[in-house]
């Protein structure tokens, strides 16, 4: 399946990113390829392949339950035909983004994230401070009839000290600016999962 750079989907999110910052798309996959990436993910849960997620990065990598308390397992090309597809998606969207943006995207990293019960990400920033090619958050959801109820809400902090709270409804996207927009995964009554990853682009380095 291969998506045009022009696709209005696409087009959509680059012109919100310019706008705002940040946008949330509810409908950006079909529900069976939403659906089998959730089997996907359970499967890779059931099998022990989630590890408990560290805050930082290298060196500075602590798993500190009172930050953020999923687990995870990052997703590479070739380890799975679903996977591929949806990483085919990304690179359509990484696409248009630097051709209409000109952002400079040379690639994407993601993992799988399965929030347990009651487990939380406190308001945080995607970038690391060692390393500034994170550019570009894309978090995709994977759970099927979510309703408010079950709390587990993306809670956006915008400018002026308004927040916006998205709920992680199965097939939804939200990008955003990784440097710009804080936030935070509220702790909800179900098992919450989730596909996020990030657009990077290339780290300085001398010729
Ligand atoms: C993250 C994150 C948001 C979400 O993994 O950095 O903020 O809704 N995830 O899962
Ligand atoms: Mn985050």
């Amino acid at each position: 399946m291969s998506i045009p750079a022009n696709h209005p989907l696409l087009l959509r999110i680059v012109d919100d990113l310019a706008d705002r910052g940040w946008s949330q798309q509810n409908i950006f996959l079909p529900q069976g390829l939403t659906a089998e990436l959730a089997a996907e993910c359970r499967e890779r849960a059931e099998r022990g392949l989630l590890e408990p997620a560290g805050v930082g990065r290298g060196d500075a990598l602590l798993v500190r339950e009172g930050v953020r308390g999923d687990s995870i397992q990052w997703i590479e090309p070739g380890q799975s035909s679903v996977c591929d597809r949806y990483l085919a998606i990304v690179d359509a969207l990484r696409q248009t983004l630097n051709q209409q943006l000109y952002l400079g995207l040379a690639d994407f990293e993601g993992h799988f994230a399965l929030y347990p019960v009651g487990a939380f990400y406190a308001r945080h920033v995607d970038r690391f401070r060692d390393d500034d090619r994170r550019s570009i958050s894309a978090v995709l959801y994977l759970n099927d009839r979510w309703l408010p109820e079950h709390g587990g809400q993306l809670r956006l902090y915008l400018n002026e000290g308004q927040t916006l709270d998205i709920e992680p409804q199965g097939g939804c996207l939200v990008v955003f600016r990784s440097a710009d927009i804080a936030h935070e995964v509220l702790p909800a009554s179900r098992e919450r999962l989730s596909l996020t990853g990030w657009f990077r682009r290339r780290g300085d380095s001398p010729l």
